[in-house]
């Protein structure tokens, strides 16, 4: 294929969340070259019931040459391990080939951190990404080279809970948003000691809760990442 045919592909880009599915076409640079377009996930959030919302989300985005795929769970080589916060039927799921069976293109699968990361490091250093959503998701990079699948939210973090549990959508909603900044201030002392990252990074659709002097080291990034970050599957 020669440069100006490559320039031309159109890529699917999904995010699949644990409250939205959202979908949007991007260029051969990850621009966005449709709008983002987005249905509430289904609940229960089942394989059948997710791979089902979609299609109709994605016909009127054809036409598209490939996909790439953000899912919010652990996923090796285009199959799901586990997917927390969607519904315990998901372990082993063939996602990539079942949506290219579906789409009629071939599909790459990854953790949504993981792409939101690729979305926003510089590719100096330690860079960390942590998305705040319905769950806590977590990407490494060590000069711009991913870590895959690093589920930092299901670890240990205080008063016997690991950082999805205090820093979740439902642990935000019961708390209020003072508390949950505040422990927020505290996970990214925490972070800092465990990981001296050259640069962190928050996103997700709760870092717009984020109401923290941040230290200069920390940057609050748009959650539209987690979209266009999708190229980089393409490209590593
Ligand atoms: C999952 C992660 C995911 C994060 C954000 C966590 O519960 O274990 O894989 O990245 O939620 O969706």
């Amino acid at each position: 294929m020669d440069d100006t045919a490559r320039d031309a592909e159109r890529t699917l880009a999904i995010d699949i969340g644990g409250t939205g599915l959202k979908a949007a076409i991007l260029d051969a640079r990850g621009g966005m070259l449709s709008e983002r377009v987005r249905v509430l996930t289904p609940r229960p959030a089942t394989p059948e019931a997710v791979i089902g919302a979609l299609s109709p989300l994605v016909e009127p985005l054809r036409p598209f040459d490939r996909a790439s795929v953000g899912f919010p769970g652990v996923v090796v080589e285009d199959t799901v391990r586990d997917a927390p916060n969607l519904d315990g039927d998901w372990s082993g799921v063939p996602l990539g080939a079942e949506l290219s069976r579906l789409f009629g293109v071939a599909v790459h699968v990854a953790n949504d951190a993981d792409i939101q990361g690729y979305g926003v490091v510089e590719g100096r250093g330690v860079e960390l990404v942590i998305t705040l959503g319905t769950g806590v998701g977590s990407a490494l990079f060590l000069d711009g080279r991913l870590v895959p699948n690093l589920e930092l939210g299901h670890h240990r973090f205080r008063k016997g809970q690991a950082y999805e549990g205090q820093l979740g959508e439902p642990a935000r909603r019961r708390v209020g948003n003072r508390k949950w900044n505040r422990r927020l201030a505290k996970a990214i002392r925490h972070l800092r000691g465990c990981f001296n990252f050259r640069a962190l990074y928050l996103g997700g659709g709760n870092s717009k809760h984020v109401c923290l002097e941040l230290p200069d080291d920390v940057q609050l990034v748009r959650n539209v990442r987690g979209i266009t970050g999708g190229i980089a599957l393409w490209e590593h």
